[in-house]
């Protein structure tokens, strides 16, 4: 039997991707590998949203060259990558063995042209520039067997002026309803109990007849089997009053809510386009903990965006002081070829860049232990997903708020929705009881 690798970059959107083409490749007779030496096909699903993917891409695309010529693997590059005139140029003067070079909006079409290689022994150039159309039905490959990620949405209509992924996953298009709620019926008679909505704007699906993202997320939560909903990324600018009325009333929404804050001063957003203040998001935030006492934040910060001053970067540091947020996945600013940002004068020198990101990691780990202590001595509800890495006698989960749990059990449990009461905080996880 032939087998195959997909070896995926980037977002959560790119995993879902990824399943897809792994559900594809699988229909065609390949069977799951890992390794690299005894593989006859190996797609690559890049992301390009920062710089340091492309020169690990390069990399493995180069040490695939022997294994090619041994066994005449075929090599395919896909996702957000490819589409980028630039990476195309490259891979046609320096790497032209590569067999397929697909892009984000040809990815259904991938079993058409991976036949075609195989058959006509040919290179195929399939990247197109127009926004691909929304197409259903693809057979997947699920990673999980109790959570699953749906995309509700594909591309991104906002241009902050550092992201390079409206150049690259076009416009926005929403999935029908009918179609997202399908989906997610199936898996919850498969067994599935958590679904993560996926799109780089959950908050701005378009059902059509007026019928949004809070509409959604209703018929989602009344979907019987499923017990916990999660969506990313929603904006800061589209969280209307609805979406956070839909997360209050109902309870199988994860209470951790991402609310991407890339920066803390007013200036910055504004050069950025994020179309809000810091004012503003502050303001929000309040109103959604106002209205959800129990709801907490994870988010997104860039640090060294072109002009951040000592004075914006202060501002940043204000707002982690103030949300408290549970998690922070944190960026330093990376100039991406196409965007506004990329052209702006007094780019931030890289020793800049990096203390301010040091800086801004030494204030959140600071506040992570002290985070963890308002969930000592309570019963939380958890998905358990297997055993601990470290010790086979002990299972994790993770609680509504996407903690790591570590606790005493059998494997019975796992894939099971139980309570755990936390005894111990160990800073990146917590420790608990049956
Ligand atoms: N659509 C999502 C994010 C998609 S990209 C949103 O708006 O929240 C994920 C994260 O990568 C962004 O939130 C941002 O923090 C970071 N990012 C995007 N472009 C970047 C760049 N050029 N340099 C550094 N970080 C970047
Ligand atoms: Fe990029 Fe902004 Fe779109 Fe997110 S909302 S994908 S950061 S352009
Ligand atoms: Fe990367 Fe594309 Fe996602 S650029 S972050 S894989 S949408």
């Amino acid at each position: 039997m032939k087998k195959y690798l997909v070896i995926t970059m980037g977002c959560k959107l790119n995993e879902n991707d990824s399943e897809k083409l792994c559900g594809m490749i699988e229909e065609m007779g390949y069977k799951q590998t890992e390794n690299l030496e005894e593989c006859d096909l190996v797609v690559f699903n890049t992301c390009c949203v920062r710089e340091n993917a492309e020169e690990r891409l390069f990399g493995k695309i180069g040490e695939l060259k022997n294994i090619k010529e041994k066994r005449g693997t075929i090599i395919a590059i896909g996702g957000c990558m490819t589409q980028q005139k630039h990476i195309q140029e490259k891979i046609k003067k320096s790497y032209h063995y590569v067999d397929l070079v697909f892009g984000t909006h040809t990815l259904n079409k991938f079993r058409e042209d991976l036949k075609r290689i195989e058959e006509e022994n040919k290179k195929i150039r399939d990247v197109i520039d127009i926004n691909g159309e929304v197409i259903e039905g693809l057979p997947i490959k699920r990673s999980d067997k109790y959570k699953a990620s749906v995309t509700i949405m594909y591309g991104c209509n906002n241009f902050c002026t550092y992201c390079i992924v409206p150049y690259v996953r076009g416009r926005e298009r929403s999935r029908k309803k009918e179609d997202i709620l399908a989906e997610i019926k199936e898996l919850a008679e498969n067994g599935y109990k958590e679904i993560t909505l996926l799109g780089q704007n959950v908050n701005s699906y378009d059902g059509g007849d007026n019928y949004k993202f809070s509409n959604l997320l209703y018929d989602v939560c009344k979907i019987e089997g499923i017990e916990i909903v999660r969506f990313i990324s929603p904006h800061p600018k589209d969280f209307t009053d609805d979406v956070i009325k839909a997360i209050k009333e109902n309870k199988k929404i994860s209470r951790i809510i991402h609310l991407p804050l890339q920066s803390g001063s007013s200036n910055i957003l504004k050069k950025m386009n994020r179309k809000y203040t810091k004012e503003q998001y502050l303001k929000l935030a309040e109103k959604m903990k106002k209205e959800i006492p129990d709801i907490v934040f994870s988010t997104d910060i860039i640090v060294g965006f072109p002009e951040e001053t000592e004075e914006d970067f202060e501002h940043t540091l204000d707002v982690v002081r103030k949300i408290n947020y549970e998690q922070i996945y944190m960026f330093i600013y990376s100039r991406r070829v196409g965007t506004v940002a990329d052209k702006m004068e007094n780019q931030i020198p890289e020793e800049i860049k990096h203390q301010r990101f040091e800086r801004l990691k030494v204030l959140y780990d600071s506040k992570v232990s002290e985070n963890n202590q308002k969930y000592i001595g309570k019963i939380e509800k958890i998905l358990v997903d297997g055993t601990s890495k470290n010790n086979d006698n002990m299972l994790t989960g993770r609680n509504d708020t996407n903690k790591v749990i570590v606790f005493e059990g059998s494997k019975d449990l796992i894939g099971k929705i139980i309570k755990v009461k936390i005894t111990e905080e160990h800073k990146w996880y917590l420790k608990g009881e049956i």
